[in-house]
């Protein structure tokens, strides 16, 4: 099998993303390679483990390895703090060493719980990432953010913790919910709006044969495409690992999409759900700016919507609890947001300086 393997290289680290159909089948091997000999311990949540965690498990112990798995319950509540200390009970209670592995089989709230466990367990210890949603392929499986929900806030709690390797099997997407792929498309969409045009194209070329897991995963191309997503968060975290800079063109279409996720009370919107209303907010504001073309607006806006994405903000949604929200991303500077804007299709700018009326207005003209 052909590998066409990313990497990622940061400062500390370097590692292999890996995307293709029936890669998983290659994770012993892999494992070997990379030199890990300890204990594997593979954490799952209750949706993907029961198509992939027993076929994964038999793999890895046919080659030897020794393998524990645990499986935390599916959805956002995976990533609480009594979910992680149950974690670190059951890999203490079994006894777990420095020279041992965590396994992330699952989306991104296994990634990022399994991951975070993996980040402080004894100091630290090794970390593969197997994600299994469109979202976590291109996007929360790669640039080693890991942690759990606070009370108080989303991803409060955490550490950067690099993986020794990410594989991520394309063929798991066909038993993922339909619209948890389509959510996982605005991210790809995204990836193409901030840095690569020539991925917007081709998303623009086959939105029609992507829409179900079942047509994705048949499609002769998702697989280049998913892996040219991830090759945008790649090149971006191997530049910025610690979100210093270059990092924050991430967030797109998230300043908005977190104050909508957050006013309309997690779950209910779906993340890309609301990061493809983001964007659209988002390119309007470029837009009355003179940063970015009506054209184009229209055209990132078919795009979504040809992805089954909506666009609008919900009409029962307060505007202005959504504008206060906006105040408490994280990426708010000594009170200024800094707005990820597109400039073209393929390049994004940072700006402190759009006036608040310019939102508001854009905000309560949908
Ligand atoms: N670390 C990062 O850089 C980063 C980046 C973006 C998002 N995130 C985090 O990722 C989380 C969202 O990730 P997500 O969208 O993958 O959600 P998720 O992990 O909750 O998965 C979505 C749903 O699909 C199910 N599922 C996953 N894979 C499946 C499969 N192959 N077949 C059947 N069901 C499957 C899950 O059980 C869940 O119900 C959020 O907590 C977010 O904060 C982290």
């Amino acid at each position: 099998m052909p590998d066409n393997n990313l990497t990622v290289t940061t400062g500390t680290s370097s590692y292999p993303v890996v995307v293709g159909t029936g890669v998983l089948e290659t994770l012993p091997r892999r494992l070997e390679e990379l030199g890990l000999q300890g204990s594997l311990w593979l954490v799952s949540d209750s949706a993907v483990f029961p198509h992939y965690g027993a076929a994964l498990e038999a793999r890895l112990r046919d080659v030897g390895y020794p393998v524990q798995s645990y499986v935390v319950p599916s959805g956002e509540a995976g990533k609480s703090p009594e979910q992680l200390w149950n974690l670190y009970t059951w890999m203490i209670g079994a006894g777990v060493e420095r020279r041992d592995a965590v396994l992330a089989l699952g989306g991104g709230v296994v990634g990022d719980l399994a991951g975070f466990a993996a980040a402080s367990i004894l100091r630290g210890i090794a970390l593969v990432q197997l994600p299994t949603t469109l979202l976590a392929m291109v996007d929360a499986s790669i640039g080693g953010k890991t942690g759990i929900n606070h009370p108080l806030g989303k991803n409060l709690v955490g550490a950067f913790h690099q993986p020794r390797l990410v594989l991520a099997d394309t063929l798991t997407l066909r038993t993922l919910a339909e619209r948890e792929l389509r959510s996982g498309w605005a991210e790809v969409i995204k990836h193409g709006v901030i840095r690569d045009a020539g991925l917007f194209h081709l998303l623009e070329t086959h939105a029609t044969a992507l829409q179900t897991p079942a047509e994705c995963t048949q499609h002769p191309d998702p697989d280049a495409i998913i892996r040219r997503a991830a090759a945008v968060k790649v090149a971006v975290v191997s530049t910025d690992e610690r979100e210093q800079g270059e990092r924050i063109i991430l967030n797109y279409g998230h300043t908005l999409g977190h104050a909508l996720e957050a006013a309309t009370g997690y779950g209910t919107i779906l993340h890309g759900e609301a990061v493809a209303i983001g964007m659209h907010a988002a390119a309007r504001i470029a837009a009355d700016m003179g940063l970015l073309t009506a054209e184009e607006v229209e055209r990132q806006q078919q795009l979504l919507t040809a992805y089954g994405l909506p666009t609008n903000f919900p009409p029962d949604v307060d505007r202005e609890q959504i504008l206060a929200l906006t105040l408490r991303d994280k990426k708010v500077q000594q009170k200024r947001i800094r707005w990820v804007l597109p400039t073209t299709i393929g390049a994004v700018s940072v700006r402190d300086d759009v006036p608040e009326m310019v939102v508001r207005k854009i905000l309560t003209d949908q």
